[in-house]
C-alpha cells in the first residue's frame, strides 16, 4: 500500500499543467439531484477533472473515467450546487464521460453495507480508498472520525479528509468529505482540537483541524468548524508552519499551551502555540517516522503515577516524561502493534479521559468499490509487567453490546475442542480464550483452513512478533481475537501485543481449529452483530 502511494503525481502540479492543456472536454449539468455518479475503469489513466461553478473552480481531482465497462462507480455529493450550473472540465475524451449521471441515490446505494466483502463491525468508506484516521476528536456527544480519503478510486490519490461520526464508537454514519485539495496541495494527515477558550478567535469551542497541505512543499494549515464538524472553513493565513507532515495537536494544561508533535525532516519535532496560528519550535526526538502521537497515561490506573508515551505510524513507542516542550525518553523503543495497523491516532477530548485509538488497517477489500479499513477502536493503557511498564491495547468495552450467540468450552484438549469448533459457522465473532502449551513448542489457531494465530515457542513469537510470556515457564496465554469479513485482530496477553491481519482466501469450510498439544482452560465465542443494520 505504501509503495502504491509513492507513485503519485502531486495534484497541485497536475492542476497547473492542466491549465496549459488546450483540448479540454466540457460537460455541463444543471444540478437537480443530490449526486453525480462517475464510472471508473482501473485500466484507464487518471485524468484531471475540474468542477467549475459560476466561473470558479470549486474542486478538482484525478479520476480514471471509464472507456469500456466501468469496474465500479463513484460519486460526488453536489447538493451544495442545487439549481445551479456545474461544469465538468475533462483533460481528454473518454466514453464514460457521457455515462456520468445525476441521481438522488449514488450508484449501488441500495446494496450499501451488504456487499459481499464489506466489514460488518468496522468502519469502511462507502466508496474509494481510505488510509490514516485524522482529526479524532470527541465533541457534543459525537466521536468524529476524519480520514485520508480518495473518493474517486480504490487506490491512494486525491487526498481529501473524509468524515464519519459515531455516538458509541461502533455505529458510524459517513458524512460528506470536509477538506478538498486546494492550491496548497492535497489534504494529508493531521488532528483536530476543540478550542474551548477561543484562543484562535473562531469562537468558543470551535473545532479546529490542523492538517498538512501536500503540494510542492508540505506545510501545516488550519481549518475551523462551528457546526459540529459538518463543514470547515480554511484559514486565510494558511500555511501556518513549514516542517514536513502529520501535525498532532493537543492542549497541555500545566503549561497552558497548545502542543504540536510534527513529523519534521526525519524526526518528531515539538512546537508550542498560544493561539494555534503562531508556532514556536521547542525540541526534536530522533528515530520516528510519520504520524506522531504523544499522550500521558496513568500507570496501572494510578492517577498519581503517570508517564508520557511517544509513538508514530509504525506503532513503536517510548515512555518518558514531558514538560510541555521537551519529551525525555526513559524506556523503549518497544512496539505494541504488529501487522496491518499503521498511522493509528488517538482521540482528543474524550468524555471519560480514556485514551482511545483507531488505526488504519492496511487490508485489501477484494472486488469492492472501496478499499482498506479502520481497525476496531481500542483503549490504550500503561501497565507494569515483569519487563517493566508496557503499553497495552484492547478493544473498547462497548464491544460487548455487539455480542449475540455465545459458545463456550472449559478444560478441554485441542482434540476435544476441535469437535465443536469445526462447526462454527459465524462470519463475524469475538473469542476470548485461556490456552496453555502442554507439550511441544507451539500451537496454531486456524480459521477456515488458514492459520490466523501462530505461537512459536522456539523463537518466542506470535505471528512473527517477539513475545514474552508474563508468567515465565507457564506458556499459558490469554488470547482474544476478532474476526470480521476480511480481517483478524488479536490481543495477546490482555493486549500487550496487538496483531492485525487481512484474512486469506478460505481453504476449507471448517470454522475454527486448534493445532498443537494444548490445554484450553476456557474458550468463549460471541457472535457479533452487524453495526450497519
Ligand atoms: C501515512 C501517510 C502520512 C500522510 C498520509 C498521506 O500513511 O503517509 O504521512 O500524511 O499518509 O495520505
Amino acid at each position: 500500500m505504501i509503495t502504491m502511494k509513492k507513485n503519485v503525481v502531486l495534484i497541485c502540479g497536475i492542476f497547473i499543467s492542466f491549465s496549459l492543456f488546450s483540448q479540454t472536454i466540457i460537460k455541463e449539468f444543471k444540478i437537480e439531484k443530490r449526486y453525480l455518479n462517475f464510472p471508473v475503469e482501473m485500466k484507464q489513466e487518471r485524468q484531471m477533472v475540474k468542477f467549475v461553478s459560476k466561473q470558479d473552480t470549486v474542486a478538482f481531482s484525478v479520476i480514471r473515467v471509464s472507456e469500456k465497462e466501468p469496474d465500479y462507480w463513484v460519486f460526488k455529493d453536489v447538493s451544495a450546487f442545487m439549481g445551479q450550473k456545474l461544469k465538468l472540465v475533462f483533460q481528454k475524451q473518454a466514453k464514460g464521460i457521457d455515462k456520468i449521471y445525476q441521481s438522488e441515490k449514488f450508484a449501488g446505494e441500495d446494496s450499501l453495507y451488504k456487499e459481499k466483502n464489506r466489514p460488518q463491525f468496522h468502519f469502511t468508506s462507502r466508496r474509494g480508498w481510505n488510509n490514516d484516521p485524522n482529526g479524532l476528536v470527541y465533541f457534543n456527544g459525537e466521536y468524529h472520525l476524519f480520514y485520508q480519503h480518495n473518493p474517486y478510486e480504490i487506490q491512494w490519490e486525491n487526498m481529501h479528509w473524509g468524515h464519519a461520526v459515531s455516538k458509541d464508537l461502533l455505529h458510524w454514519e459517513e458524512l460528506n468529505d470536509v477538506l478538498y485539495p486546494d492550491g496548497l496541495g492535497a489534504m494529508f494527515s493531521g488532528s483536530a482540537v476543540i478550542d474551548k477558550d477561543n484562543s484562535a478567535g473562531w469562537g468558543k469551542n470551535a473545532m479546529v483541524a490542523v492538517y498538512t497541505a501536500a503540494g510542492k512543499e508540505q506545510t501545516q494549515c488550519l481549518a475551523y468548524s462551528t457546526d459540529n464538524g459538518r463543514t470547515f472553513t480554511k484559514y486565510t493565513g494558511n500555511p501556518v508552519l513549514g516542517g514536513t507532515r502529520d501535525p498532532k495537536v493537543f492542549w497541555h494544561e500545566p503549561s497552558r499551551s497548545w502542543v504540536m508533535a510534527l513529523y519534521d525532516k526525519n524526526a518528531i519535532a515539538i512546537y508550542n502555540s498560544k493561539d494555534l496560528k503562531k508556532w514556536e519550535f521547542k525540541s526534536k526526538i530522533k528515530g520516528f517516522y510519520e504520524c506522531p502521537e504523544l499522550f500521558e497515561l496513568a500507570v496501572d490506573g494510578d492517577q498519581n503515577r503517570k508517564k508520557w508515551v511517544l509513538t508514530a505510524a509504525s506503532g513503536t513507542y517510548m515512555t518518558g516524561s514531558f514538560d510541555g516542550s521537551v519529551f525525555k525518553p526513559e524506556y523503549g523503543k518497544y512496539y505494541y502493534s504488529w501487522g496491518s495497523q499503521y498511522a493509528a491516532q488517538t482521540y482528543n477530548n474524550t468524555p471519560d479521559g480514556r485514551r482511545i485509538q483507531i488505526g488504519w488497517g492496511r487490508i485489501d477489500q477484494p472486488g469492492m468499490p472501496f478499499n482498506q479499513m479502520m481497525l476496531f477502536p481500542c483503549e490504550l493503557t500503561l501497565r507494569t509487567t515483569p519487563e517493566g511498564i508496557r503499553l497495552f491495547c484492547e478493544p473498547v468495552s462497548e464491544i460487548e453490546t455487539l455480542h449475540n450467540k455465545k459458545y463456550s468450552l472449559e478444560n478441554v484438549t485441542s482434540v476435544e475442542a476441535n469437535k465443536s469448533l469445526k462447526n462454527i459457522d459465524e462470519m463475524m465473532f469475538h473469542v476470548k480464550m485461556d490456552i496453555e502449551l502442554d507439550k511441544g513448542v507451539g500451537f496454531e489457531i486456524l480459521y477456515r483452513g488458514n492459520p490466523i494465530i501462530s505461537y512459536d515457542g522456539n523463537f518466542n513469537r506470535f505471528n512473527g512478533a517477539p513475545y514474552i510470556c508474563d508468567n515465565p515457564g507457564s506458556f499459558r496465554f490469554k488470547i482474544e481475537f476478532l474476526i470480521d469479513k476480511t480481517s483478524m485482530e488479536a490481543f495477546i496477553g490482555n493486549g500487550k501485543l496487538f496483531i492485525s491481519e487481512g484474512l486469506k482466501k478460505e481453504k476449507s469450510a471448517e470454522g475454527l481449529r486448534i493445532s498443537g498439544d494444548v490445554k484450553i482452560h476456557s474458550f468463549e465465542l460471541s457472535g457479533m452483530k452487524s453495526t450497519w443494520q
